[in-house]
């Protein structure tokens, strides 16, 4: 050992003069004049100060440890745990806003009771499905028929091995009994009815099946239920056939199915509560398995819009999860940071900082989440090996300018114009810009562009829509006996709004915007 490492020592020294400890393939890349790239990322793959293991600051990231969210997960485990007993669990409401840990307990729960129920052989299944991207009843139902097809095809090609197995091995039984019928005395039944032998053991002991003809029987009705078993296309069947099938699907055994529909206010907005009344009625025509829905949602008033038999049924039991303070954050970002960075990365007031940003935030530990991992890719940008606290304020205007940016990219192309009139009159150095003023240069527009053009009573009303997004601040002010009017200013940055409004084709189309403005004057 001691002379091999003597020997490659000295191999790499004749070779490059500074490494002791890069292997040879390395020394020979040093060795090249000019080599072949000229090291733009070899910097960039030195330096990683920041970062042990970014991942787990990501949304996709499902943590091991929920810190401040015991009192929830207990008080669905309580419910859910009678799934475990072969019980229907209570239908349950979770509410919370946005960050509020929702999600991550849910699919917590989930793993855990999926797990017990392995570990005891008791036949519980979770669904867990994502109304944001499955948005439609027929997608629910589609996706949720699909998923118990699979499971049972899976339960059916189980069966079939062990049974088919077991036809063999009263194959192969027979076949000894008749070799060794000499030795039986008096019966010459052994090989017609192995079951029912008297002084024999046979395969069929301690199954299900009395007769070798009932195991076939069962064989066979298995194969047929595996070839009738076709998944639901994801558009094109009548919605009550997806229905059956899912229906079929889900009874084809005995088990406790627990369904979570995340994100079900967005289900409701989009479909309606269909879906939610046909899934919540189903357990009263179920012969084998038994239903329980959880659903979840980031609108605490949504149930308004349900009706009252399926507000009843889903709302059984509720749970509530509150706005995390900025301690808790605190104790969030401290657990993650601790896998997330290298020791050392983080300066004292980096965890704090974004707790209290994040708390600001109606407590979202998504966003405290995101303005650390920011802060660490800026700080990482600026070839710092620590996150400082200036890194944190500049991520805080980062996430905020990239939630301008989406929120105007998606405003309907009314606002978009209402908007830029307001800009437009900005730029121009107009004070206390007032509706009237907002209304004429967006007439002008409208005309230049072909759009329809509103009545200043709707423009108000998206004047005012903005204002709710945070767009601009509009405030209510008394003109005396001239009535009232809003005074408007932008709440955003102007150039980088301007920009994504210009990005859009039919508002990027206008030629030149100056006359426009002037026209604020001559009214
Ligand atoms: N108590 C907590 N402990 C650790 N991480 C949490 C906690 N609560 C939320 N998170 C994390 O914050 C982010 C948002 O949580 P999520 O469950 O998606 O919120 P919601 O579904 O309520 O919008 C996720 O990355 C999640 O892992
Ligand atoms: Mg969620």
């Amino acid at each position: 050992m001691v002379d091999n490492q003597s020997e490659n020592d000295d191999e790499e020294r004749t070779n490059s003069a500074q490494s002791f400890d890069l292997d040879l393939d390395e020394v020979v890349l040093d060795d090249e004049p000019d080599g072949d790239n000229q090291g733009l990322f070899d910097d960039l793959l030195d330096s990683e100060p920041i970062f042990e293991n970014k991942e787990v600051l990501r949304p996709s990231y499902t943590p091991h440890e929920l810190p401040h969210r015991k009192e929830q997960i207990n008080k669905m485990a309580t419910i859910l745990v009678a799934a475990l007993r072969g019980e229907t669990p209570s239908n349950i409401l979770i509410y919370g806003k946005t960050g509020t840990g929702k999600t991550a307990s849910a699919k917590f729960v989930s793993q855990e009771l999926e797990s017990t129920s392995q570990k005891y052989s008791v036949p519980c299944d979770v669904e867990y499905i994502n109304c944001e991207v499955t948005d439609t009843q027929y997608r629910v139902l589609a996706q949720l028929a699909n998923k118990f097809i699979d499971k049972n095809e899976e339960l059916i090609d189980e069966r079939l091995t062990e049974y088919e197995a077991l036809r063999e091995d009263i194959e192969d039984d027979s076949g000894d009994i008749s070799d060794n019928v000499g030795d039986v005395p008096d019966n010459g039944k052994a090989s017609e009815a192995p079951a029912n032998t008297t002084g024999t053991t046979s395969p069929l002991d301690d199954t299900e099946f009395d007769s070798v003809d009932e195991l076939d029987d069962r064989i066979e009705e298995l194969r047929q239920d595996r070839e009738e078993m076709e998944q639901v296309p994801m558009t094109g069947w009548p919605t009550d056939r997806v229905y059956s099938v899912f229906f079929e699907a889900v009874d084809y055994r005995e088990r406790v199915v627990v369904i979570m529909l995340d994100e079900i206010d967005k289900l409701v907005e989009k479909s309606g509560d269909d879906t939610l009344y046909n899934l919540s009625r189903m357990n009263s025509e179920l012969s084998n398995s038994r239903v329980s829905i959880m659903g979840i949602s980031n609108d605490l008033k949504f149930t308004d819009f349900l009706d009252p038999r399926v507000k009843s049924s889903l709302g059984e039991e509720e749970i509530v999860f509150p706005p995390y303070d900025a301690n808790q954050l605190r104790d969030i970002l401290q657990h993650r940071a601790d896998v997330a960075f290298k020791p050392d990365a983080l300066t004292d007031d980096v965890i704090p900082l974004c707790a209290a940003f994040a708390a600001q935030e109606h407590g979202d530990a998504r966003r405290a989440l995101d303005l650390l991992r920011t802060a660490g890719e800026l700080a990482e940008r600026d070839q710092q090996d620590r996150i400082l606290e200036e890194h944190v304020r500049q991520a805080q205007d980062k996430i905020e300018l990239d939630r301008v940016v989406e929120v105007v990219r998606t405003l309907p192309t009314q606002s978009k114009l209402v908007l830029f009139s307001t800009i437009l009159l900005e730029k121009n150095g107009v004070h206390n810009i007032n509706t009237g003023e907002v209304y004429n240069i967006y007439k002008s527009l409208c005309e230049e562009i072909d759009a329809d053009v509103l009545t200043q009573r709707r423009v108000t009303d998206l004047i005012s829509e903005l204002d709710m997004l945070g767009i601009v601040n509009a405030v209510v002010v008394s003109k005396g006996r001239y009535g009232r009017t809003k005074e408007i200013s932008l709440s955003v940055p102007i150039e980088e709004t301007e920009a994504v409004l210009m990005s859009d084709s039919r508002i990027g189309d206008i030629e030149d915007v100056q006359p426009f403005v002037q026209a604020r004057f001559d009214n």
